[in-house]
């Protein structure tokens, strides 16, 4: 055999090998949205326990973690793949790629990014950087608790101003409240678990008046589920240099919750003040990087995902209101309403049915908050409602 042929035939060998990755990559992609049930080790440890969420992976429909219930999109699936086979190589220009299309759509620049593993590493580097010294963090009551426990850790107090009666953030209270031990305010625009959001007129006008005393957090985990033309664009008041940091999420409608994907978006100085807090841009993996640059540009994927999720809400909230609820008006992919039963007793009687769902005391009344989840699951979560509330 010449060595001519032996390297064609290597080369068809390698092609034909490639292609195989490439086919078995997208099949168990396509067949595997929820993680493997756990192993029947794990299922005996676990069945020591009463926690409903030990069961995550055995539900019927997984309405607890605002996750998207429709995966992530064909473009990302791809990119995955495509980067597995890169995995023996640290990522370098993808970090940069990335952050240009993020630059470019919220007109800033590039050095005004970081990237990071999920928005929770920089929602607990924030903690670490601004809570060290103790102080106070400033935010609304009802709302999204991790960066605050993890200030209070520190010894940081948290001043929580009640939320109006219609569940909106009272503003002009909480401006009220800042005084030089408040060492930053904290804000979720749309708000978790509530799902109300700011006119963003008043936002804007907010953090311009507050920023030059104090920085402002804003957590937009959940900005992705507006209509792209009701879409705050807050990028500008980064490019102006005010003391404000958007975080930001890939876990929500791109469906990276597993995956890992985040980033701030703030003045360099600050950044380079949270920073080593942070576990480091190095931390998110060449295979997220990869997927997450193909999500980004899927709109139409993005598009789908919004739709879908506002006609399952949309379902959702109508049955609750039917059956004599009150649900708090939603920009997000979960709704909360007060329920007449306690928490617990709540809780047990839905995961009893694959149903996960959470539910939290405010002021002594109890209320669930359901994620979106598809059609499907939350004709299984209304059926199973009324199971449960006779
Ligand atoms: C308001 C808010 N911020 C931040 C996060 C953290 O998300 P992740 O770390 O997955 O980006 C969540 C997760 O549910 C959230 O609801």
């Amino acid at each position: 055999m010449s060595s001519q042929l032996t390297r064609r035939d290597w080369l068809r060998a390698s092609g034909l090998l490639t292609a195989g990755v490439g086919l078995s990559c997208f099949s168990v992609a396509k067949t595997n949205s929820l993680p493997a049930p756990l192993a029947p080790e794990f299922v005996n440890e676990f069945a020591f326990t009463d926690d409903p969420f030990s069961k995550m992976n055995k539900l019927k429909a997984r309405l607890l973690a605002n996750e998207n219930p429709l995966g992530i999109s064909p473009a990302a699936k791809e990119a995955l793949c495509k980067a597995a086979e890169s995995g023996n190589r640290y990522a370098w220009t993808e970090f940069g790629q990335l952050k240009k299309l993020i630059a470019d759509d919220e007109l800033v620049t590039p050095e005004t990014i970081m990237l990071s593993p999920g928005s929770s590493d920089i929602l607990m580097a924030s903690a670490d950087y601004f809570a060290k010294n103790g102080g106070t963090i400033l935010t609304s009551a009802m709302t999204y608790d991790d960066l605050l426990d993890r200030s209070a850790k520190f010894g940081a107090k948290i001043v929580s101003v009640p939320m109006t009666k219609d569940y909106k953030f009272d503003l002009a209270t909480i401006k009220s409240k800042i005084t030089p031990d408040v060492k930053l305010v904290y804000l979720v625009n749309p708000n978790n678990p509530t799902g109300t959001v700011v006119p963003t007129a008043e936002l804007e006008s907010f953090i311009r008046e507050v920023a030059p005393k104090v920085p402002v957090f804003l957590d937009e985990a959940y900005i992705d589920f507006y209509e792209p033309a009701a879409r705050p664009k807050l990028g500008k008041l980064v490019a102006e240099g005010q003391n404000v940091i958007l975080a930001r999420t890939f876990s929500k409608i791109h469906g990276f919750a597993g995956l890992r994907l985040g980033y701030a978006i703030a003045k360099p100085e600050l950044l380079k003040a949270i920073k080593p807090y942070t576990n480091g841009e190095f931390a998110v993996s060449i295979t997220t990087l990869m997927a997450g640059i193909a999500s980004y540009q899927d709109k139409d994927w993005q598009n789908h995902c919004r739709a879908e999720n506002a006609k399952a809400r949309d379902y959702t909230s109508k049955a609750l209101a039917d059956m004599g609820y009150e649900v708090i008006p939603s920009s997000a992919n979960f709704i909360l309403f007060p329920i007449r039963m306690k928490t617990k007793t709540f809780s047990n009687a839905m995961f009893a049915n694959g149903i996960g769902i959470q539910t939290r005391d405010f002021d002594g009344q109890p209320y669930c908050r359901v994620s979106i989840g598809t059609m499907d699951e939350m004709t299984a979560f209304i059926d199973s409602f009324k199971k449960v509330v006779g």
